[in-house]
């Protein structure tokens, strides 16, 4: 006899997942508020699409960066143009602004954006190939200020999502002028010391050196330690406009580590650059909550005019795992004040119709059509802590009444139908 083949059920793509209901009351939390939040700061929302030129990313993003050399989902349309699903916000935000002559437009402008982002990494808690960002740019600008007015959101964002032990990680990369000398000494350094670091760190001296300094490999910590710090390296200009973001972060008494190996893994930063790290977040291994810094070259790398800008993400997925673990109350939302039990043909014919008539008058109703037996429905009614339940059975349905059950006194009343929406409207104000 042929054995019958099990069927096998379909499993989302690696590093992809589903966000249930369950989770959701976390993802509201955290996104409802940094929308409100970023609203009240003046910044505006932008929505632009989720597949981008590729070239937008290479030019972008970076040439060089891991996240476009090596993690980015890209592929040939029928029409032979190569597409990319975006890896990060920034560049598509940039490209809506040149293409869309929001250049014109009285600066700085600024923007807040949020949805999937797509990065092909080897999924481990914290890190997944499909993940949320909540975005935040200002462009047109160069006043540190601006720097520091994204760091006060973003913490005030993390604050709002139950988030308080958070560590601001700060370092400033200087402009492409100084970066230049900085990169120069960070190769004579390096190269100096080839045979102590990691394969990895070998082509990185080649390909992106600043990458170095992110290089989590035992074997390169030692000579990372040593290694020049950009700081060193920065001219008079971006060394004035990093102690001006510092100064105004005292001003505003945000602590903050100033970390030299700190680098950030885009092409596209110029002087301040930062990351929030959950409090005591192993520096060897860091998951960042989020990052970001200004980017003055980047709007003129894409097409547009010498503009300067500086922004910031924060990654929901991570965030939900710190609410979760730091163990942040989130409620759904649902808080149903009565709960409607119907019984046989008739009761629940009429049910139907009351429960939207409930709804109508503004008073949340909860139910369970499906149900026959009265003891289920009122189980149900008791574990949502609703205050009142409507009974509508047969002999209600035929008399037009309906029994209004207290469920903390455990007493009823017959109250007539046509009543029912007056009185419980009554008796929830109480
Ligand atoms: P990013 O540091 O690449 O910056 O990403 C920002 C945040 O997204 C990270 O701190 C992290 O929370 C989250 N994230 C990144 N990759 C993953 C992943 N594979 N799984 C889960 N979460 C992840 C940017 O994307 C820049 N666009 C930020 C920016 C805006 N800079 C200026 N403006």
């Amino acid at each position: 006899m042929k054995k019958k083949q099990k069927q096998k059920f379909f499993q989302a793509p690696k590093g992809m997942r589903d966000i249930l209901p369950e989770d959701q009351p976390y993802w509201d939390k955290f996104l409802k508020n940094a929308e409100e939040l970023a609203r009240d700061y003046g910044f505006s929302k932008i929505e632009t699409p989720i597949l981008e030129d590729a070239e937008l990313f290479a030019r972008g993003t970076g040439e060089t960066s891991d996240v476009v050399t090596k993690q980015m989902y890209s592929f040939k349309t029928l029409a032979g143009r190569t597409l990319a699903l975006r890896p990060e916000g920034t560049p598509g935000v940039v490209r809506a602004y040149l293409e869309n002559g929001l250049s014109n437009l009285p600066s700085p402008l600024k923007f807040f954006y949020s949805g999937p982002m797509f990065r092909y990494e080897q999924p481990q808690q914290g890190r997944t190939r499909q993940f949320w960002q909540f975005g935040l740019e200002t462009i047109g600008d160069k006043e540190a200020v601006l720097d520091v007015q994204i760091i006060q959101l973003c913490l005030r964002i993390l604050k709002g999502a139950g988030l308080k032990k958070i560590d601001v990680q700060i370092n400033s990369l200087g402009c492409s002028h100084c970066r230049s000398g900085f990169r120069r000494a960070l190769m004579d350094y390096y190269r100096h010391r080839k045979n102590k670091i990691c394969p990895d760190c070998q082509k990185r001296l080649k390909e992106n050196p600043l990458r170095l300094l992110d290089c989590k490999e035992e074997k390169c910590q030692p000579v990372k330690s040593q290694a020049p710090s950009s700081l060193e390296y920065l001219c008079a200009e971006c060394k004035a406009h990093f102690k001006s973001v510092l100064e105004f972060l005292d001003e505003l008494e945000i602590p903050y580590f100033l970390n030299k190996n700190l680098v950030r893994g885009l092409d596209y930063y110029t002087k301040t650059i930062f990351e929030f790290w959950l409090e005591g977040e192993n520096s060897e291994n860091p998951l960042a909550l989020g990052g970001g810094g200004r980017y003055d070259n980047l709007i003129q790398n894409l097409g547009g005019k010498s503009t300067p800008a500086v922004g910031a993400s924060l990654g929901a997925d991570r965030v939900v795992l710190a609410m979760k673990k730091e163990e942040v109350k989130a409620s759904s939302g649902y808080n149903p004040k009565v709960f409607l039990v119907q019984l046989g043909d008739r009761g629940k014919k009429k049910s139907l119709k009351l429960f939207e008539a409930l709804h109508q008058a503004d008073i949340v109703a909860a139910e369970s059509f499906s149900r026959d037996s009265i003891k289920a429905q009122l189980k149900i009614a008791d574990r949502l802590g609703v205050k009142f339940a409507l009974i509508l059975g047969q002999q209600e349905a035929l008399d037009g009444t309906i029994i209004v059950r207290d469920m903390a006194a455990g007493s009823q009343e017959i109250v007539p139908q046509e009543k029912i929406v007056e009185e419980m409207k009554k008796r929830l104000k109480r």
